[in-house]
């Protein structure tokens, strides 16, 4: 996670789970981001001060009546700084005092007095967590724009088992870096292939596939949005080019591998969603095909594997780029990607089975695994969520690859 340039106000309320909270600000600090913290008086009865003002490098902001800090209004210069608000972890008490505007302390008057987003952590006693009034303050807040994560589900502290443990540090920096718009791809040159290829059999009729190529252009636009430079070879689709990608649009698994050679000189990560037809009608007939009494046959060759080309071309180079393919399989998804893993010689294969519901071709979601020599990861939801996961697994393979300079 990139925090780089960024300055993550944390506002730490008084629950068990404030110690997580000391997690978080070195999460923050280990993405090279600026962490300032603000705490409740009850806070500081779990974690000392100190901590933070260790983690963080910076006083930390418990008393608004400090003559010291208050020589230049302390009591808003966490506000004014902040790029984003995280108030782990978020207590009934707290929720009730932010729903009700109060500005009775440091969080409660950071928060008052932030314009950027807030995020809110809250953990408590899974039977606080139900008590409709709690539901009641979040679903305000929610509604004034404030965002949620978490809570999870498991054992508490208190020895119950149900709702209300803080999300894990991991996962609430996870929802702060997207809040940021996080840049973790700037500087990346990113080639997407996404769609069906259609091969022509003559002017009217080709062979293709269902491919709705919106699994490639989730990919393309997530990837520009984390501040990749990203070109798009597409098949023939119906969806709008993504904001800020490059778009280049072509029909047939030549035109698309020609297009792919075209771009892949400084390419620090290729990303094969595209349906590439393995066959295509060996003569395209130049005229409509007249239809006839008898039996037709068409004879089919091979396409160009436009992933195993670019992985027979890097294989062993330390500096080449990331290679990702995809793999759709109706049967022994697994074992099958594993093969193409190997056989293109890529570093990762997002296989999906196809014909179940919510995946494959086609719909807003998918439900994938992610196969590496070394890892097995499934990831399921919108496609969006599906293409943040499949970047966010990338980017320690990426960060291992110098950027190309193009
Ligand atoms: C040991 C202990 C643990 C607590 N844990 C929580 C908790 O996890 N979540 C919560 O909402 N309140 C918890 N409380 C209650 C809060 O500390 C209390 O409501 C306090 O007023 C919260 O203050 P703050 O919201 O200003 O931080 C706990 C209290 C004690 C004594």
């Amino acid at each position: 996670m990139n925090f780089q340039n960024r300055t993550v106000v944390l506002g730490v309320g008084g629950g068990i789970a404030a110690y997580k909270a000391c997690e978080l600000a070195r999460l923050v600090v280990k993405g090279r981001g600026t962490i300032r913290v603000a705490m409740t008086r009850a806070a500081t009865r779990f974690v000392q001060p100190l901590t933070f003002q260790a983690i963080s490098g910076g006083l930390v902001l418990v008393d608004l009546f400090d003559p010291a800090s208050e020589a230049t209004y302390g009591h808003l210069s966490l506000a004014r700084s902040a790029d984003l608000l995280v108030v782990a972890p978020a207590t009934a008490d707290l929720v009730a005092r932010l729903r009700a505007g109060m500005a009775d302390d440091a969080v409660t008057t950071t928060a008052l007095a932030v314009t950027c987003p807030v995020l809110l952590a809250p953990a408590m006693n899974t039977r606080m967590w139900r008590n409709p009034v709690v539901q009641e303050n979040l679903a305000a807040l929610r509604a004034r724009g404030f965002h949620v994560v978490g809570p999870g589900a498991g054992e508490l502290a208190d020895g119950d088992v149900g709702e209300g443990r803080l999300a894990e540090p991991e996962e609430i920096a996870v929802a702060a870096s997207r809040l940021l718009g996080n840049l973790d791809l700037a500087g990346r040159r990113v080639l997407v292939t996404a769609g069906p290829t259609r091969e022509p059999i003559d002017p009217v009729r080709f062979i293709s596939n269902p491919s709705s190529g919106k699994m490639g252009y989730a990919v393309a636009a997530v990837a520009a949005r984390r501040g990749a430079e990203v070109t798009l070879v597409s098949g023939p689709t119906v969806l709008p080019d993504p904001a800020g990608v490059k778009v280049v649009r072509v029909e047939t698994a030549e035109q698309m591998a020609k297009a792919v050679e075209a771009e892949s000189a400084a390419m620090d990560l290729f990303v094969g969603a595209a349906a590439v037809s393995d066959y295509r009608p060996q003569r395209a007939s130049a005229s409509k095909i007249k239809k006839g009494t008898g039996e037709e046959t068409l004879v089919l060759s091979r396409t160009p594997d436009i992933l195993a080309g670019l992985g027979a071309r890097w294989a062993g180079a330390k500096d080449g780029p990331v290679l990702v393919g995809f793999a759709a399989e109706t049967e022994e998804v697994i074992a099958r990607a594993r093969e193409k893993l190997k056989a293109k010689r890529c570093d990762l294969v997002v296989a999906n089975k196809v014909g179940g519901p919510g995946a494959g071709f086609g719909g807003d979601t998918n439900r994938v695994a992610l196969v590496s020599t070394t890892e097995l990861a499934e990831i399921e939801g919108p496609k969006e969520k599906v293409a943040e996961a499949i970047l966010d697994w990338i980017l320690p393979v990426l960060e291992g690859r110098r950027p190309k300079q193009g």
